[in-house]
């Protein structure tokens, strides 16, 4: 719905809020920042049409208004500032009682500055100016790599979450050698994590005051608590000892993932399988977070209620690729037709196929090695490096597109 006050006059913003009267009660400032037939108002859930006219009229700015009460649109805000960005517009959010993660959300879908609400008298005007003068530093800063996060999580145990997370972290890395592109590899399984024992890799003492104390630890103590693979990838492994899941709080893996993203550009998460109190954050975070299955009962079923939970908790959905692994081979026609039926009961699709490996994948685990060392012809390890192929080509695409955009 696009309620435009005169027909004649050239809007320079589209001021969209969940509701009218949103809009309506800061009249005073968007006539103050945009003139008094500078603006348009339309609903977020139906602004795409308005951010489009607007942006072909020549106008320059979306000014988006979301309430924690409408958390249940926070999909809908972050789809539109995409698209506005896309558009070539700015984005000013103006936002009200939210969640450092929903926040965080829509400024990492582009926003480009941010005021609260209550709105303060000029904020809204000096927001305005300064974004034409384009004095504002894109989010994330320039000095941050900013990176992109890709967690790994298996529906049940021993689905082959850590073999897909590890061998999708080297193949990355070998893919972005050249580049001087960084990998980072988290384990997030702080009570039985195996990546340590995937790559051979010590078990390091500083994790325990990492996460002890992350409020203190700064880009360069975060790098110093991972170890060095191969000269190529920086791997946090898990502690020694088996830690309870909630000894870090969702603030915690905040602060890790936000200096994870500064000095890091792929950084892939081996995800527990409990879900616990920032297992959501983790998922907001995420650039893509793969879960991945087998075609078994137990995991599919694990992977319908995990499925179930996003969507109750509203969470971006969107993010899941959905892996199975050990997919039946090209031959086996009933294994592809459980595979369909699978999909179809999920409501999704398979966005990953991965091939059984045979004793290899075991073999190169206990050898400690990723596959593309301990076995480069496997079947699995082929079609890892091809998903990390087009992981890397897509982040490519994706980052020339936002330069592009500004
Ligand atoms: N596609 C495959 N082909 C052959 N072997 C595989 C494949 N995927 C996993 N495996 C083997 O299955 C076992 C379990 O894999 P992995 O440890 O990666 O699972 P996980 O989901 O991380 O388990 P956990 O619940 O213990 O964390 C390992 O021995 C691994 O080598
Ligand atoms: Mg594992």
């Amino acid at each position: 719905m696009l309620l435009r006050r005169d027909r004649e006059a050239q809007a320079d913003a589209v001021v969209s809020f969940m509701t009218a009267d949103g809009a309506a009660a800061l009249k005073p400032q968007l006539d103050a920042a945009f003139g008094g037939d500078g603006w348009v108002t339309a609903d977020i859930r139906s602004a795409i049409g308005a951010v489009h006219d607007v942006a072909a009229e020549g106008g320059r700015f979306l000014v988006i208004g979301v309430r924690d009460e409408a958390e249940g649109e926070l999909g809908a805000a972050r789809e539109l500032i995409a698209e506005a960005k896309l558009s070539g517009l700015k984005v000013i959010l103006l936002a009200e009682s939210l969640s450092p993660a929903a926040m965080h959300g829509l400024m990492r879908a582009g926003a480009d500055d941010f005021a609260p609400l209550p709105l303060p008298p000029s904020a809204l005007a000096e927001s305005v100016a300064r974004l034409r003068s384009g004095g504002l530093q894109p989010f994330g800063g320039s000095s941050s790599r900013n990176g992109m996060v890709f967690p790994v999580y298996g529906a049940a145990g021993g689905v082959g979450a850590t073999t897909f997370c590890v061998n999708l972290a080297w193949e990355t890395a070998l893919e972005v050698a050249k580049s001087g592109k960084q990998v980072a590899l988290l384990d997030f399984n702080f009570q039985y994590g195996t990546v340590a024992t995937f790559l051979d890799l010590p078990r390091r003492e500083a994790i325990y005051e990492l996460l002890s104390d992350t409020s203190t630890m700064d880009e360069e103590g975060f790098s110093q608590a991972l170890a060095d693979y191969s000269g190529r990838m920086a791997v946090l492994t898990a502690p020694m000892d088996v830690l309870p899941l909630d000894i870090i709080g969702p603030e915690d893996v905040k602060t890790m993932l936000d200096l994870a993203r500064a000095s890091y550009d792929f950084i892939f998460v081996d995800m527990p399988q409990t879900l616990t109190h920032w297992s959501d954050l983790v998922l907001t975070e995420s650039e893509r977070f793969f879960a991945i299955m087998q075609t078994d009962m137990r995991s599919a079923q694990n992977m319908l209620r995990f499925l179930r939970a996003v969507k109750a908790e509203d969470l971006p959905i969107e993010k899941i690729a959905v892996v199975l692994n050990r997919a039946p081979r090209f031959t086996d026609l009933s294994g592809k037709s459980r595979a369909r039926r699978l999909e179809q009961s999920l409501g999704v699709e398979f966005v990953v196929r991965l091939p059984d490996g045979g004793r290899q994948v075991a073999s190169a685990c206990d050898q400690g090695a990723p596959l593309a060392k301990a076995a480069r012809g496997n079947a699995l390890r082929k079609e890892i490096r091809r998903v990390a192929r087009g992981l890397v080509r897509s982040v490519e695409a994706a980052r020339a597109e936002t330069a592009g955009a500004r």
